[in-house]
This record gives structure tokens, C-alpha cells and sequence, in this order.
């Protein structure tokens, strides 16, 4: 783990990304005392600014109205840590430039030990050449570590990513890059790891015996506004399926890892990931928000072309051939645009034999992922009182209630504490990625037109459930709703 003598540089300062998550993240874990102590921050973007005007712009989402003075206090000594400097992304003498700067602030250490941590929340256009700036001009080849921080877009298709993997390859080993997809880092989803190995009443249940389906569901109530330009390139696969739910799908349905370190889990998921298939047309469903109760349409955005086809909602089933889930229906879903913000995964189980038994509730084990992080199972239970009549029911395990003095971290706090120790079990490997892509570039390929004409999505009202097409295509899949009777009685905790 670093401690001493390191300086953590944000490429791509002056953008979205380090304003509204990099910053924060590194300004939560400097308040809670988890960066190490004589850490600097340095930020780097082509913009033109003095250190205020930077200062100002790094903190330009940090809040919290609880205890305003001790936090404008902890702002202002943060501030004390960080410069700035300004540069292109394309040129050696920028990075020269840059490691000057690095090398002034490490005239001071009392050591000879020097680390740099380079995060590039940067527009992928720009990934390759500064990595190789980086790698030539920045680089310290003796006397500490350096680690590169690098997000998604990893590419558009599996020949694009295999592009982007072999460029920077040339200049950072595996070892030294790590590949952030910020779900890894949510609390819930480190969870999945300990729900299911940590509990015989989990794992004996987990397999294609006793479920019928899962389905893993991303729900955003906003549009794209204002990052349509960037979204009508990637579309919603790309943006949320294919990364973010293709890494829980990982995590629930990999085989027990030898041991919880990185290359043991990293092996396992990559193993079930290779046991699925390319998602098949016929199992796709896609969608595009249009103008409702005042809310603008997908098209309506200025920033997207006119016309544009591109999918704001999608809906697949993946299958695993394996012997553990051959037959179980994965059905991944996400949209932006619809009734409300959340996160989860649904595992419906099979039905009880009948007989003794009718039309009874199957059992549902729910995880959310967010908001209010909760895991409930839905079970049956006797109706209580002189009848013999079952009743579904719930057992609750919500976070807010159960753990009520924890903050839950941030998941780029946890992320980037992770890249301080070296730790990559929440980090992408190279082969995990490749596979991912591989599973979804045939999908990928038809919508964007390239084997004929461009899928037309079908459309749904900004603010709703999503396409009416939708209960039909997990019903298809074996997923049987509720009696409408039964609701669940728990208000969120908020
Ligand atoms: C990003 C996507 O990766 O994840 C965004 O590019 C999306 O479109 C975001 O809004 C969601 O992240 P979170 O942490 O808010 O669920």
C-alpha cells in the first residue's frame, strides 16, 4: 500500500468525470484519513487557468451540509494539495512540462521513493496518446510505482477494444493499469461476493434447480440532456449493459473463487463470461424515449442527430452454458427516461410443486444495488390465526435500518483506495473485457446498421416503466408477476 511520497495526477481536470467523481472521491477519502499523508494532487487539462480558478472548479461539487465548518475547513486544506497544470494531450513537451512540475513537488521528499498515480478522465480520442506521453515523458523507472487509471469507453466493438488493449499494452503492463467500471465499486455489488459464498442457504439454491430467472434491471429517471452528442455514438448497450450489469452477471453466477484475490475471482468471472454466447436478435428488445408531460424526447435534444435510431432503452436475455445455469434466462435491462431511479437484481425461483399448494407466490430473492441498498426475499408464510392459508411475505434486510451508523462509501472512494493498495479484484482484466465484447459486438453491429438496415427502437414516454412491449418479453422468459394484491408493506428508507 502507498503511504508516503506520492503524488496522484487527474488528466482530464477540468471535465465532468474529475468535477463531478474523481475530485470528490479523492476529497471524501482525504477527509476520512485514507490517502496517504503526504499526498499531492495535481491536475492536468488543455484549459488555461490559474491555481483559483482550478481550486475553484475542484471543488466545485464537494458538499456536505452537515457540519459546514469542519468542511470548509478540510476544502480549504484539500486545496493546499492540489495544483494545477495546463497542456495538450497530443504532444511530448506538454508531459515534459508535467513532469517537471512532478519532479519540484518531489525535490521536497525526504526519501528517494517517488509513486504516481495517473487517472485519465480523459475522452477516449485521447487515451492512446497519453498513455505514451505519459509512459515516456512521466514515467519514474526507478525508485516507486506508477499505476494508470483508465474508464469506459474501452472501444466501441471487440476489433476497437482489442485496438485500444494492444496501444496501451505497448506502454503499461497489466499490472500497472487499472480499468475502472464503477460498478464493481458500489457497496451492493462487493456484497454479491459475501451473500453468496458466506451463506449455505445462498449457494445450495443458486443454480438452475431452484431458478427460474434473474433479471438484472438499470433504471434512470432522467434523459440524455446534454451528453446526447457522446450517448448517440454508444447507445445504451454500450453505456450501461455490456460494462456495468455485465460485471454483476459476472459476480452472480461465477463458480467459488480458489481465494478472494484478484486473479482468482478475475479467473472465475472471465470462465462464466466465456460460457455465453452473442445475444441473439430474437432475444433484444430496444426503445427510444419520446416528449411526455413537458419532458423532452431523446430526439429533441439539440445535441443528438435528427432522425437518430439510437437505443436509449434495451432488453436482452444472456444464457450460460454451464451445468450450473443452462436453461435459466438472464435478462439484463436498463433506460433512461423512466419512473424512477433504481438498481437491482431479481431472482425469481421456481414454483413450488403444487398439490397441497395453488397458485402460490413463487419465492423472489431482491437485491438492491440503489438507492436505499436492501437485500429482501419474498417467502410464504402461514397466514396468521385460525386458517391455514399462506401468504407471501418478505424478510428484509435493508441497509439504512440494519446498519444505521455506516456510511456506505462512495463507489470511486472505494475504487481509488483500491488502486493506492495495488489491488485489482475490482478492476477490469484485459480477457474479461475482450469477452464482454465478444458477447455483445454481434448485437452491437445490427443496430448500428452495418449488417443491413439500422433496427428501429420502439418508443416510450419520458417518465414511464419503459417500452409496453416489456412485460411481454421477460413474461416470454418465464418471469411471473406478483398477484397485484400483494405490495410490499416496507416503505423505502431514504
Ligand atoms: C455511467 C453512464 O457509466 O453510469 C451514465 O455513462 C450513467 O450514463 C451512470 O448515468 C450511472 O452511474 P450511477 O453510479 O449513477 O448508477
Amino acid at each position: 500500500e502507498l503511504k508516503d511520497n506520492t503524488i496522484i495526477i487527474v488528466l482530464g481536470a477540468s471535465g465532468d468525470l474529475a468535477k463531478k467523481k474523481t475530485f470528490p472521491a479523492l476529497f471524501g477519502l482525504y477527509r476520512q484519513n485514507f490517502l496517504p499523508r503526504d499526498v499531492k494532487i495535481v491536475g492536468y487539462a488543455r484549459t488555461k487557468m490559474d491555481r483559483e480558478e482550478f481550486h475553484k472548479r475542484e471543488t466545485s461539487y464537494l458538499k456536505n451540509p452537515n457540519d459546514e465548518e469542519a468542511v470548509a475547513a478540510d476544502i480549504e486544506a484539500f486545496k493546499g494539495l492540489s495544483t494545477y497544470v495546463s497542456g495538450g494531450y497530443e504532444d511530448a513537451e506538454s508531459f515534459q512540462k508535467l513532469n517537471d512540475h512532478l519532479e519540484e513537488i518531489e525535490s521536497h521528499y525526504q526519501s528517494k521513493e517517488r509513486n504516481r498515480i495517473f487517472y485519465l478522465a480523459l475522452p477516449p480520442s485521447v487515451f492512446i496518446p497519453v498513455a505514451k506521453n505519459l509512459k515516456e515523458q512521466c514515467y519514474v523507472e526507478k525508485g516507486g510505482v506508477n499505476r494508470i487509471i483508465i474508464e469506459k469507453p474501452f472501444g466501441k466493438d471487440l476489433e476497437s477494444a482489442r485496438e485500444l488493449l494492444t496501444s496501451v499494452k505497448q506502454y503499461w503492463t497489466e499490472d500497472e493499469t487499472f480499468r475502472i467500471d464503477h460498478y464493481l465499486g458500489k457497496e451492493m455489488v462487493k456484497n454479491l461476493l459475501v451473500l453468496r459464498f458466506a451463506n449455505v442457504a445462498m449457494s445450495a439454491a443458486w443454480d438452475k434447480n431452484s431458478i427460474s430467472n434473474v433479471q438484472i434491471t438499470f433504471k434512470e429517471p432522467f434523459g440524455t440532456e446534454g451528453r446526447g452528442g457522446y450517448f448517440d455514438e454508444f447507445g445504451i448497450i454500450r453505456d450501461i449493459l455490456q460494462n456495468h450489469l455485465l460485471q454483476v452477471l459476472s459476480i452472480l453466477t461465477m463458480e467459488r473463487p480458489v481465494s478472494f484475490a484478484a486473479e482468482d475471482i478475475r479467473d472465475e468471472k472471465v470462465k462464466v463470461l466465456r460460457a455465453i454466447p452473442p445475444i441473439e436478435r430474437e432475444d433484444t428488445l430496444l426503445g427510444q424515449y419520446v416528449s411526455a408531460n413537458g419532458k423532452p424526447g431523446y430526439l429533441d435534444d439539440d445535441t443528438v442527430p435528427p432522425n437518430s435510431v439510437c437505443p436509449t432503452f434495451a432488453a436482452t436475455t444472456l444464457w450460460i452454458h454451464n451445468p450450473r445455469w443452462e436453461g435459466v434466462p438472464f435478462i439484463l435491462k436498463a433506460g433512461k427516461a423512466l419512473n424512477e431511479a433504481k438498481v437491482e437484481v431479481r431472482i425469481q425461483f421456481k414454483d413450488v410443486t403444487q398439490g397441497i399448494f395453488k397458485d402460490i407466490a413463487r419465492n423472489e430473492l431482491v437485491i438492491r444495488i440503489q438507492p436505499s441498498e436492501a437485500v429482501y426475499l419474498k417467502l410464504n408464510a402461514k397466514t396468521p390465526g385460525l386458517y391455514t392459508r399462506a401468504i407471501p411475505t418478505e424478510m428484509d434486510l435493508t441497509y439504512k435500518r440494519r446498519f444505521t451508523d455506516t456510511k456506505i462509501p462512495e463507489a470511486y472512494e472505494a475504487l481509488i483506495l483500491d488502486t493506492l493498495k495495488g489491488d485489482h479484484s475490482n478492476f477490469v482484466r484485459n480477457d474479461e473485457l475482450d469477452v464482454a465484447w465478444k458477447i455483445f459486438t454481434p448485437i452491437l453491429h445490427w443496430i448500428d446498421g452495418k449488417d443491413g438496415p439500422r433496427p428501429r427502437p420502439v418508443t416510450y414516454p419520458y417518465g414511464s416503466r419503459g417500452p409496453k412491449e416489456l412485460n411481454a418479453f421477460v413474461e416470454k422468459r418465464g418471469y411471473k408477476r406478483a398477484d397485484a394484491s400483494y405490495v410490499w408493506p416496507v416503505t423505502n428508507v431514504s
